[in-house]
């Protein structure tokens, strides 16, 4: 997507052999990038969420273990790189899908052969999401289409938690490529923000992002989704996911479960876009999903921009008083009208599920 006319991808090789990056802790007030070197920067940027969003955090990773396999590409520098990836964040299964298609790939060649192995299968990972994504995109617009025939004026109003937009993957995103296709396409659409507290990435990212492309949109509290469900005010929702079980239970940021209810309450259709790399076949159910804790201090400080331009953080609360930060929840399928994935829309259960991907789920 353009930022400022110019196509970006959120994570790009460079002709010196380094990754750049957006710092998406920046955005919205600056737009900068980081030069990466290390698995260990990967890392680094993985836990810091200076790249965030669950395609993303896999793409990143997949680098990781490229830069590692250039220092040394035993089959034990393997398998440390993959454990020193794999812990940095605990509920975006991506993250683990790339780092065993890494391992799948590169543990069957020689160690002379693995670094131009891994660098390539990195940028392959990073090539296949943005056609997923796309692909996503088309199958989402279709329902997009159809929803607003059944309108008969205005525009189709789409509401939408965290940030699963092109900052999220590679490119294009996953609740939001629809989105964009409809309005590159001419359909009249607008997006209710969720600011997603307590990060708000809604705020910060998914605002950005379409204020970019010229997307019409308007950020609400977290708070505002049921009221607005109720005055009639949102013809549907569209969320990412970090992780689907094979049940079609659905793990995303904190407070989608939430507006999944009053979705249900008030007969708004509620959508998931997911791409396969976020099927965890492995788990039964969204009981089985960790849930990432982060610190209390992103509840309990917010940074923002004075008038003078300064960035600065400050604390919004009682001091002293503790707080609690579970960072997603799960939603039980019930409440998915259907998942829109790359191979097209199914149910949000197990047979949904397999009727896309049979092979996958052997
Ligand atoms: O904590 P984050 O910002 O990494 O959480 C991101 C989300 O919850 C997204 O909705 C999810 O990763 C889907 S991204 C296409």
């Amino acid at each position: 997507m353009k930022i400022a006319g110019r196509p970006y991808r959120t994570i790009w090789p460079r002709a010196d052999g380094a990754i750049e990056v957006i710092d998406q802790t920046r955005l919205p007030h600056e737009f900068v990038t980081e030069v990466l070197t290390s698995a260990d920067d990967c890392a680094r940027v993985i836990k810091t969420m200076v790249v965030r969003g669950a395609p993303l955090i896999g793409a990143a990773a997949a680098y990781g273990v490229a830069f590692a396999m250039r220092t040394d590409a035993s089959d034990a520098a393997l398998q440390a790189a993959i454990l020193m990836l794999g812990a940095t964040r605990p509920t975006a299964v991506n993250l683990h899908w790339a780092l065993r298609r890494m391992e799948q790939h590169l543990a069957p060649l020689s160690p002379a052969a693995r670094a131009a192995a891994a660098w390539a299968e990195a940028a392959a990972i990073c090539d296949e999401d943005v056609e997923v994504c796309r692909r996503i995109g088309e199958h989402g617009f279709a329902c997009l289409k159809t929803a607003a025939a059944k309108k008969a004026t205005g525009p189709l109003n789409i509401l939408t938690h965290c940030n699963a937009g092109w900052l999220a993957t590679v490119d294009w995103g996953t609740a939001l490529a629809p989105i964009y296709m409809a309005h590159d396409a001419g359909l009249a659409v607008h997006v209710w923000v969720d600011e997603t507290r307590p990060r708000n990435q809604g705020a910060s990212l998914t605002a950005y992002e379409l204020g970019a492309h010229g997307v019409p949109h308007t950020i609400i509290a977290d708070n505002a989704g049921g009221h607005l469900m109720q005055h009639g005010r949102v013809d549907l929702c569209i969320v990412g996911t970090d992780r689907v079980t094979r049940n079609g239970d659905v793990a995303n940021k904190i407070g989608t479960y939430l507006k999944a209810l009053a979705a249900k309450d008030n007969d708004v259709p509620f959508y998931v876009a997911l791409p396969s790399s976020t099927i965890d076949w492995q788990l039964a159910s969204g009981r089985d999903i960790p849930i990432e804790e982060r610190s209390a201090e992103e509840l309990l400080q917010m940074s923002g921009r004075l008038s003078t331009g300064e960035i600065v953080r400050v604390a919004i609360a009682a001091p002293g008083s503790p707080g609690a930060n579970p960072a997603f929840d799960v939603t039980p399928s019930r409440f998915i009208s259907a998942f829109i994935t790359e191979r097209g829309v199914c149910a949000a259960s197990e047979e949904g599920l397999k009727s896309l991907f049979p092979q996958e789920s052997e």
